[in-house]
C-alpha cells in the first residue's frame, strides 16, 4: 500500500537543497518537507552537543508535521546527531550522509584522495571509522573549509571572495597529487562550477546526494512506505524566510513559499 505522508529533510541551511533535488529526481511521487536551520548556520564549527539539540528540535517538528521518514541532508548533523535520533525514534526510517570515502578510494588512480568537509565532520568519530574501514590503501588529505558555507548561504556561488577562499583550500590538495576530491558537505555541490575552474580537468569530484536518494528509496520500499504520486514540497527556515525564498529558484529550481521555524 502506498504511503502519502511526506519525507522530512533538513540541513543547517541551504546545503540540503542539493540533496532534496536528488530526492525529487529519484522519487517524484513523494511529498517533501524541507527545513533550513539557517538561524544556526554554520554547524561546522559548533559543538556536537549544540548540533544534537538542533537535531532533536527539528526532528520533533518534522515528525509533528506528519513526516514518515527523515533525511539528515547534512554530513555534520549526521556525524553528531543521527545515533541519538535512532535511539529516540527506533520505528522511523532515518537516512544520513557521510563523505563518500569508499567510492573515492576505489576511483583514485594517484592513490591520493582529498576531502573537503566541515571541521565538525572531519573531527568526528564517525569519519575516523570511515577512514579505518575504507581508506587503508590510499592517502587521504582532509581539508576543513571554514567560511565557505557562509559564502554559499549568502548566495555567493561565483564571486571573487568565494573563488579565492576555495583556491586556498584546494591548492594544497592539487600540489600533493590528489586526483579524487570528496565533497563532504551538502553545501559544496552548489560551487561545482567554481571547483571545476580551479581544479585540473583530471580531478574527479565525488558527492553523495544521488546515493542518498537511492538509499532512501530502498529504505522506504523495505518499510512499505513509498509514496503515491500526490507530491508537494513545503519549506521552513529558522533564519529569514525571505532569504530562503529568494534563493529557491536558483538552488531548488523553482520558487516556493517559506514559513518561519521559530524554535
Ligand atoms: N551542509 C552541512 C554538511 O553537510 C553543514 C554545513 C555547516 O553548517 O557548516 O556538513
Amino acid at each position: 500500500m502506498a504511503d502519502s505522508a511526506p519525507i522530512g529533510v533538513f540541513d543547517s541551511g541551504v546545503g540540503g537543497l542539493s540533496v532534496l533535488r536528488e530526492i525529487r529526481a529519484r522519487l517524484p511521487a513523494e511529498s517533501l518537507l524541507y527545513l533550513a536551520d539557517s538561524g544556526h548556520v554554520p554547524y561546522g564549527e559548533k559543538s556536537p552537543e549544540f548540533i544534537r539539540e538542533r537535531c532533536r528540535s527539528i526532528a520533533a517538528f518534522l515528525l509533528g508535521q506528519g513526516a514518515k521518514a527523515l533525511v539528515l541532508a547534512c554530513n555534520t548533523a549526521t556525524a553528531a546527531g543521527i545515533a541519538e535520533l535512532r535511539e529516540l525514534y527506533p520505528a522511523i526510517p532515518l537516512v544520513g550522509m557521510e563523505p563518500a570515502v569508499k567510492p573515492a578510494a576505489q576511483a583514485t588512480r594517484s592513490g591520493v584522495v582529498g576531502v573537503l568537509a566541515t571541521t565538525g565532520t572531519l573531527k568526528s568519530a564517525k569519519f575516523a571509522a570511515l577512514l579505518d574501514r575504507f581508506a587503508s590503501d590510499v592517502r587521504v588529505i582532509t581539508q576543513p573549509c571554514p567560511g565557505l558555507v557562509e559564502c554559499i548561504e549568502a548566495g555567493e556561488l561565483n564571486t571573487e571572495t568565494t573563488r579565492s577562499l576555495l583556491r586556498g583550500f584546494v591548492q594544497p590538495l592539487i600540489e600533493q597529487g590528489c586526483d579524487t576530491l570528496i565533497l563532504g558537505c551538502t553545501h559544496y555541490p552548489f560551487i561545482k562550477p567554481l571547483l571545476l575552474e580551479l581544479l585540473p580537468s583530471t580531478v574527479i569530484l565525488v558527492d553523495t546526494g544521488a546515493a542518498v536518494a537511492r538509499h532512501l528509496e530502498t529504505v522506504l520500499a523495505a518499510h512499505n512506505q513509498l509514496g503515491d504520486g500526490a507530491a508537494i514540497t513545503r519549506f521552513w527556515s529558522s533564519g529569514d524566510p525571505r532569504r530562503l525564498a529568494g534563493v529557491l529558484p536558483v538552488l531548488w529550481g523553482e520558487s516556493g513559499a517559506v514559513d518561519y521555524y521559530s524554535k
